[in-house]
């Protein structure tokens, strides 16, 4: 008998997500490796073991047993796209997307970004601090463990520095793991008229004060018509890989203007939005290995028709993840309520959604040991009170996650 922290036994159904160490594509999207009446055992806050219960259980002596029967673990969700730093709301927004404008009119007055830059520029550090605190509490209690986080609501060198540090600080005391991204080029800030001007003062001034402190792991860019332009970003985002950081890009979200293409030729880790993306591109990522990310809260929010092509993209192989792309515009922090969407808008299976959820989104972040359930990866899973994954998805709106274990240690 060995002996161990935690035995959780008679579950109705373990995904363990094992697999090729890589991020998974096509066919292989959909297998999740599911087992049923299966138990998982956890020692020193790692996985030890999964298999038949009944086995399981003859072999292991547990400090903490679990009975999951009827239930359904899965391993954390991991959220690779959100802007979690901002102050303030937009739910004036809402009334005026109703009425027929468009994000772009909305931003051109005033509204959007810019007006979040306003109300994150004059918040403290530690009034931000305690406003995405609240938000990290509500994706941990929907299951997410692990989390990118965006800048990019400061702009200036103070601010954006401020929002990586509050980062980093909530990366040290909360039980979510944050990942820092630098977004300074998500808006052209109303100090500068020229966005070229911009896109030199982030290559030349910020991004080298972020590279030696080692506030972000990777540079993002908003490369949109009327935003940065594809060369602009070529440009940022060069100089950032030069300086260490990777990159990722939100391209091809309101029109395509060759960003996807720009991205994986720069070898991005990820390209996230692509909801104008087209079937030359899906190729082009596709034989690059650019792992997408895609975001359905955002064309639901902005009560748009379309959605990335996300069939076309998993029957072309390109590997693909979901995210919330929680921010003002698109506030959730469900990942549960993204699979639904990921599903009904974008006719991803339950399976494929599962993958670009846990597996896929830990690859898009670079993070190995997490993701899957399988001897020797972090002890991150989720009992969800289904007795089957395809639950996730059909009962939207709701939180079906009942436990939430983080390093092994039950955090909700
Ligand atoms: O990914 N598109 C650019 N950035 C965010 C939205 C930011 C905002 O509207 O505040 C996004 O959707
Ligand atoms: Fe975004």
């Amino acid at each position: 008998m060995t002996k161990v922290d935690l035995l959780i036994k008679n579950c109705a159904e373990i995904h363990t997500l094992k697999g090729p160490d890589r991020p998974r594509i096509g066919d292989e999207m959909r297998d999740t490796g599911r087992l049923e009446n299966g138990a998982i055992v956890v020692k020193n806050h790692r996985i030890i073991n999964v298999g038949p219960s009944k086995e399981i259980e003859k072999n292991h002596d547990a400090r903490e047993t679990v009975d999951a029967t009827g239930k359904t673990v899965i391993p954390g969700f991991v959220d690779p796209h959100t802007h979690l730093i901002y102050s303030g709301s937009r739910e004036n927004e809402l009334k005026m997307k109703i009425q027929g404008k468009t994000y772009m009119e909305i931003l051109k007055e005033g509204g959007g970004i810019l007006s979040t830059v306003n109300s994150t520029r004059r918040a403290s550090k530690q009034e931000l601090k305690e406003e995405a605190l609240k938000r990290l509490d509500t994706m941990l209690r929907h299951g997410t463990t692990t989390a990118e986080a965006k800048s990019g609501y400061g702009l200036d060198m103070e601010n954006e520095i401020k929002c990586l540090e509050v980062i980093n600080e909530l990366n040290e005391t909360h039980p979510i793991d944050l990942i820092p991204t630098y977004l300074g080029a998500h808006s052209l800030p109303p100090e500068f008229s020229d966005p070229g001007e911009y896109i030199d003062f982030c290559t030349h001034e910020v991004i080298p004060k972020i590279a030696e402190e080692g506030l972000a792991k990777y540079c993002d860019v908003f490369c949109e018509k009327g935003v940065f332009t594809a060369e602009e970003s070529r440009k940022l985002l060069s100089e950032a890989k030069k300086l260490g950081l990777k990159i990722r890009v939100h391209a091809d979200e309101i029109e395509n203007i060759g960003c996807s293409t720009m991205a994986a030729e720069l070898d991005a880790i990820s390209v996230e939005h692509l909801v104008k993306t087209g079937e030359e591109d899906i190729k082009m990522m596709a034989e690059a290995g650019t792992m997408g990310i895609l975001l359905p809260g955002t064309p639901f929010m902005l009560m748009e028709k379309e959605y990335a092509p996300a069939r076309k993209m998993i029957d072309n192989e390109m590997a693909v993840a979901l995210a919330t792309d929680l921010n003002p515009n698109c506030w959730t922090e469900s990942m549960q309520m993204i699979i639904t969407l990921a599903c009904l808008q974008m006719k991803m299976t339950p399976s494929e959604a599962l993958t670009a959820a846990t597996f896929n989104a830990a690859k898009a972040v670079e993070k190995d040991d997490i993701g899957s359930l399988e001897k020797g990866k972090k002890a991150d899973f989720l009992v969800l009170d289904v007795p089957n994954h395809q639950h996730i998805p059909y009962r939207f709106g709701g939180n079906l996650v009942k436990e939430v274990y983080k390093d092994g240690k039950k955090v909700v």
